[in-house]
């Protein structure tokens, strides 16, 4: 319901408390007669009004950021201002319910927001949080062997780092990874979950009779309080192509929670990228927009959509995997160490790249994949997404050009890819977009893409490539 269908005005009586009346023990209501007490808002602050029977102003005062107020009982609410307090007796529990609500909602309105607000719109926020909410969802991630097999690997082989050491689990999800750090000798794990899937890794935390070892906390990470810093964060914050959802943010916010010199499980990613061919791929895409070009449609001529639909369709980043046949030359890599990085500094990523060609062909488009590295003491363990191991459910990543471009066995491409956060994560598919290209007289093309990915994400591609002899 908006503001202005909220009911405003109240019936109340005032009681005056000062501190001479205190003193006496004995406070002193100077008015018992109903008046009406009319609110409304002024930028920051909270306006209160109280009229007489006659309509005529008795009391004004604002209600601040500073003001100290509570509510007294069931029908009452206490205002200091200055020396002397105000008791605003309200002639129905139900109209302080209203107010109450309000004065509430209005200082909830107020509060600054917290980081993860301030970067994702409330409805993606919503979309997401619902989505891992649901335990067919966390049973995918659990299911996906390479990872969660690889997770207690990682945490078991360097068991020294977590035994007797108080751990953070950033978006326990269903609270997997708490447990291995409890199988690998961990005093204490803090288990943050921002969805509602927290109640459950609640129940399995209580039936493994681990209560007193982990505690679930439930709320996002950049809006709970840790009740101390901690020797370890783990997490499984990895979207496609590394990035997607914009976790690994909220992974590197955690930090704030943990002791000099602490570990982060994973520490470190490569993010690899490599151009392909894939004429199949490409003529699929094409065929796609072919619908468009149908002049009678029920009688309609849809030809005039055909060129926005390519170019929808191109937007597209395709999540599946190839044979490593189609990579036309070397990957080039791009290190995140997470001790290191800041949160901020993956709103927006350059990734310049050289490739060699190791054959002649069509340059149909960038290809993308991430390695996880566990630098413990005692082992590396890595989990890789790379096209010649093992799938797991984040495959690989693959981005069309529009028009490809053709190259020689030997030439170089070269050329930066950009990687920019957006928080409408509002879109469920990867999107692909080459906005310009354009050959030069110098045989040198350059190419804009613009590309943002899935659910919630969040990124935008922008490629450019200079192909030299
Ligand atoms: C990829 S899942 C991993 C779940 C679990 N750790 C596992 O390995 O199976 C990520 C989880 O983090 C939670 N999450 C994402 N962002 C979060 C945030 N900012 N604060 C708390 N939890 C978050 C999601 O709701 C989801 O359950």
């Amino acid at each position: 319901m908006g503001d202005n269908q909220l009911q405003t005005s109240f019936s109340v009586t005032l009681i005056f408390l000062n501190e001479n009346d205190l003193k006496k023990d004995l406070p002193i209501s100077s008015q018992h007669q109903q008046l009406r007490l009319e609110i409304h808002r002024e930028a920051d602050d909270i306006c209160l009004t109280v009229n007489n029977d006659a309509g005529v102003c008795v009391f004004k005062f604002s209600i601040t950021r500073d003001t100290e107020c509570c509510r007294v009982a069931t029908r009452s609410f206490l205002i200091t201002l200055g020396c002397f307090s105000i008791i605003m007796r309200f002639s129905t529990q139900s109209e302080f319910e209203i107010f109450h609500r309000m004065l509430c909602s209005w200082h909830e309105l107020r509060r600054p927001q917290s980081v993860f607000q301030q970067r994702t719109d409330d409805s993606s926020a919503l979309q997401y949080f619902q989505f891992y909410g649901c335990l067919s969802q966390q049973q995918n991630m659990l299911q996906d062997y390479l990872r969660t097999a690889t997770y207690q690997k990682a945490i078991l082989l360097n068991d020294v780092d977590f035994r007797d050491k108080v751990v953070l689990d950033v978006g326990c999800g269903t609270g997997i990874l708490s447990f291995f750090a409890v199988q690998a000798g961990a005093k204490k794990v803090y288990a943050v979950e921002g969805s509602s899937v927290a109640k459950y890794a609640e129940i399995l935390v209580k039936s493994n009779n681990l209560s007193n070892k982990i505690t679930v906390l439930s709320g996002k990470i950049e809006e709970v309080c840790c009740p101390e810093k901690v020797d370890v964060i783990i997490s499984e914050p990895i979207g496609y192509m590394l990035l997607n959802e914009r976790m690994l943010e909220s992974y590197l916010h955690a930090k704030k929670w943990l002791k000099p010199k602490g570990m982060m499980f994973p520490t470190q990613s490569d993010i690899h990228l490599a151009p392909f061919t894939d004429e199949q791929l490409y003529m699929e895409h094409h065929a796609r927009s072919h619908f468009w070009n149908q002049r009678c449609f029920y009688g309609v001529n849809l030809s005039g959509l055909h060129s926005s639909a390519l170019d929808e369709f191109f937007k597209q980043p395709i999540v599946d995997t190839f044979d490593m046949q189609v990579l036309m030359a070397r990957s080039v890599k791009y290190t995140i160490n997470f001790l290191e990085a800041k949160e901020e500094d993956l709103h927006r990523l350059e990734i310049p790249f050289v490739f060699k060609l190791l054959q002649s062909g069509l340059i149909h488009g960038l290809a993308f994949w991430f390695d996880v590295a566990f630098v413990g003491s005692r082992m590396t363990v890595w989990l890789s997404t790379a096209p010649n191991e093992p799938l797991t459910h984040w495959y690989q990543v693959r981005c069309l050009l529009q028009t490809p471009l053709f190259a020689k066995m030997g030439q170089t491409l070269s050329g930066r890819v950009h990687l920019i956060a957006n928080k409408s994560q509002t879109t469920h598919r990867l999107v692909w977009n080459r906005i310009r290209e354009v050959l030069n007289k110098s045989q040198m093309s350059y190419c804009d893409l613009y590309c943002s990915f899935f659910k919630v994400s969040i990124l935008c591609i922008c490629l450019k490539t200079n192909l030299k002899h």
